[in-house]
């Protein structure tokens, strides 16, 4: 089968999956501060954006089934895969959710969300790109909004563009980060727990990894 149909066939087949939501084609859509219906209980949500095939969501659903994870992407044939695997492994604590992060408040109430994960998102180079960069201002407002009070954002990234940038929107929002680290292999200050988080490796990650390309890392809260 060729890329193009291998592509097509997985975005159609998304719309038979009961763990995703798609923005246009989903019958009904989670209404916002009503996800814990979905999940059935009331665990704290992490949302992965820019998830693409939700690397990092699938390990953390594993190893904190105490916790709720929804990943977003646009990209219906990535997240097919990730919401198959999801369901080989038998995962009831995850969702996947296409649609743009531009309108993550559309999907979630203020404070509704306990942390954010986002794993290289596109660095969008030129200057005509910086606001779809998804630490954009627009952006970061969005997330200070549907976090909770002291909840958890974390970038990984390639890009030392992206990463600066991101550095420079925090301190013109007068944000201190929590943790920077840039070439985050050279880090050896880690507990054991953030070091098997930060090990996880997406698709992404796996690539620029082959490309002997460095790796940043850097968290923050509001
Ligand atoms: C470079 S890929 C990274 C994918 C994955 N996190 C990984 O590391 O393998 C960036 C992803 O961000 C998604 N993306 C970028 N901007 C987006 C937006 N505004 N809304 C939804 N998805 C977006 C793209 O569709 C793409 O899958």
């Amino acid at each position: 089968m060729g890329k193009k149909r291998d592509k097509t066939s997985r975005y159609s087949a998304l719309h038979h999956m009961e763990n995703v939501f798609d923005y246009k084609y989903s019958a009904s859509l989670p209404q916002k501060g009503n996800w814990f219906s979905l999940f059935g209980n009331n665990n704290p949500i992490v949302l992965e954006l820019a998830c693409g095939k939700g690397d990092y969501t699938l390990k953390l659903a594993k190893k904190y089934p105490e916790k709720n994870f929804i990943a977003m992407d646009i990209k219906g044939a990535r997240i097919y895969i990730g919401a198959k695997e999801a369901q080989q492994r038998g995962l009831k604590n995850v969702f996947f959710l296409r649609a743009y992060i531009d309108h993550l408040e559309e999907y979630f109430h203020h404070g509704e969300i306990h942390e954010i994960w986002i794993p290289f998102p596109d660095p969008h180079p030129t200057e005509k790109g910086q606001k779809k960069r998804l630490t954009s201002l627009k952006f970061l407002n969005q997330y200070k909004r549907v976090l909770r009070p002291k909840g958890i954002v974390n970038l990984k990234t390639d890009s030392e563009l992206l990463f600066d940038y991101t550095l420079e929107m925090l301190d013109q929002e007068h944000i201190t980060p929590k943790q920077i680290l840039f070439n985050m292999d050279l880090n050896s200050a880690l507990d054991s727990e953030q070091e098997e988080l930060l090990a996880i490796q997406t698709y992404y990650e796996k690539q620029h990894r082959l490309q002997k390309k460095k790796i940043h890392f850097l968290s923050f809260s509001f």
